[in-house]
């Protein structure tokens, strides 16, 4: 085992002052090169997880979506995307991304003719869509989180997942731990259980491991 690790290890590229000066940017797309190391990557996180009884295995975009969906595939879980903002395309969603682009006076009138008839002519099939339609279900979700660098924003379709499901959380790295966070919330404000957080790396003078909580954290690699 420890063999796999120190070739996980090495397999990592440290770039410094990228994307902002003072960040040790840690490159995954070296580990992804080595085939070996990429399947001892994923081979570890599927004998962690395989008997756990685990339904869905959460990906954070970007980098989430390369090491979630192998491990969904192996243990026999579904994959779902939490994505970025504005990339899902559920319902809920694309009301609330129309209402924001209105910014300007004429804009603005035209919105307020266009929701008037919207409102009257999507009223009935709207009530269906929510109460009847299982595509109802299909809501976007977000949580606001800040980062190493910045803030953003990840959202889930609400759709994806059922109350009472058991959910690991799939990402590359943990820095400051808000994307994990947000993820966990993601998950947790729908009824399904967050058994585990896993990463390839952890930087842990950043002390995101103590921003999860209660939730465990599993980690291939420690960067310092
Ligand atoms: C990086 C990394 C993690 C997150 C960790 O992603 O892939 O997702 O930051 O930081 P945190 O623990 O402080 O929240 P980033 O948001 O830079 O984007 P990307 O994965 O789309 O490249
Ligand atoms: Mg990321």
């Amino acid at each position: 085992k420890d063999d796999r690790i120190s070739r996980i290890s090495s397999s990592i590229r440290v770039i410094p002052d990228f994307p902002k000066p003072g960040i040790m940017f840690q490159d995954i797309t070296t580990l992804l090169l080595d085939p070996k190391a990429f399947k001892d990557t994923i081979d570890l996180f599927v004998e962690r997880y395989k008997d756990k009884n685990i339904n869905v295995v959460a990906g954070v975009e970007a980098r989430g979506f390369i090491f979630g969906p192998p491990i969904a595939l192996a243990i026999g879980a579904k994959f779902v995307p939490m994505r970025k903002p504005k990339k899902l395309p559920g319902i809920a969603y694309t009301l609330l991304v129309h209402s924001c682009n209105y910014y300007n006076l004429f804009s603005y009138l035209t919105y307020i003719t266009s929701f008037s008839v919207f409102v009257i002519c999507a009223f009935v099939p709207m009530t269906y869509y929510y109460t009847v339609s299982e595509r109802g279900c299909w809501e976007v979700i977000s949580e606001e989180y800040s980062l190493e660098y910045g803030t953003d924003k990840i959202e889930m379709h609400v759709g994806a997942v059922q109350p009472g499901e058991r959910a690991v959380v799939v990402d590359d790295l943990i820095a400051t731990g808000g994307t994990l966070t947000a993820a966990i919330n993601l998950l947790e404000r729908v009824g399904v259980e967050v058994v585990e957080c896993a990463c390839v790396i952890e930087l842990p003078e950043l002390k995101g491991r103590d921003r999860l909580g209660e939730k465990q954290l599993f980690v291939l690699v420690s960067s310092t």
